[in-house]
């Protein structure tokens, strides 16, 4: 693997001092809005946060039939991703979008628009951007108890391991949440933009804290991963859950030719 700069390696400030001032369950009123969510983002990605209380609002009939036989509580987040969805459109000027599937899972956007959707049980949220603005985004949401210790080594390269089990006992499984929603958001950015599948030994993520339960990621390839954009990747710890957000500027992405290049590169190496 490519090791962590040292040069970026910060100090290793325990969570829970960090976390001092972080937005608590019962600060937040259910309901939608964007007053966590949006942190996670640079200006030109539109993020909306379904925290629970009332029943999202119904699906569309495409909508429900891209979800298929759904159990009523995988229907209920489905629905309310959908519906942060819809909202952060409708900011971007798109009133009542559908947002379809694909046959990958991946929500599917009105053109010319680019986004992402993560749920829980009680929380959901979504992040739209203008393709001309950012060229993908990717959002994530975790309980912070949701990465245990027998999880570690599948989702962490040696230095972020390192970096875990150097931490006290009592924060390790959140660091390691931290790193598992990190990945999952860059998946959720970098799959429906250049079809390149990552793994969890593909990129090594350190956190950089900033107070207020938040900070940004620094975000490196690893091994025999594929050449990768800069991200601009952020955290937020909100009560019992970690979010995530990645996004990827318009003027940063590759050119399309370059996406493909990439992708069979990547296809090869893992031949
Ligand atoms: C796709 C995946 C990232 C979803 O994450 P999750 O934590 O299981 O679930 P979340 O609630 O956070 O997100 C679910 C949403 O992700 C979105 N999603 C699903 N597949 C997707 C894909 N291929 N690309 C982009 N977004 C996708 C969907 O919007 C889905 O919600 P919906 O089905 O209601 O529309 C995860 O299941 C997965 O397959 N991970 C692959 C391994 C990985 O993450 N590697 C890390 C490499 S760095």
């Amino acid at each position: 693997m490519a090791p962590i700069d040292d040069v970026n390696r910060g100090p290793r400030v325990p969570y829970t001092r960090r976390m001092g001032n972080e937005t608590r369950d019962e600060e937040r009123s259910p309901g939608v809005g964007s007053a966590g969510v949006e942190t996670l983002f640079p200006p030109g990605v539109v993020a909306v946060e379904w925290r629970g209380g009332p029943d999202p609002e119904a699906l569309s009939e495409a909508e429900i039939e891209s979800l298929g036989r759904a159990a009523p509580q995988r229907r209920r987040e489905f629905a309310a991703g959908r519906q942060c969805a819809r909202q952060a459109l409708a900011r971007c000027g798109v009133a009542g979008a559908v947002i379809g599937r694909g046959a990958d899972r991946r929500p599917l956007w009105p053109e010319p628009f680019v986004g992402s959707i993560a749920h829980t049980a009680d929380y959901a949220a979504a992040a739209v951007a203008h393709r001309r603005d950012v060229a993908s985004v990717g959002i994530d949401v975790e309980r912070r108890d949701a990465v245990g210790e027998h999880l570690w080594r599948r989702i962490a390269v040696p230095a972020e391991l390192e970096w875990i089990e150097g931490l006290p006992a009592a924060e390790r499984t959140a660091a390691a949440t931290l790193l598992f929603s990190a990945k999952e958001a860059i998946y959720k950015c970098v799959y429906p933009w250049l079809k390149i599948r990552l793994g969890f030994q593909d990129v090594a993520i350190e956190a950089r804290f900033a107070g207020q339960g938040t900070g940004t990621l620094a975000v490196r390839r690893c091994g025999a991963a594929p050449p990768l954009p800069a991200f601009d990747a952020r955290f937020r710890w909100e009560g019992r859950y970690v979010l995530t957000g990645v996004s990827v500027p318009a003027d940063a992405a590759p050119r399309e030719c370059d996406a493909r290049e990439v992708a069979d590169e990547f296809v090869q190496g893992a031949g």
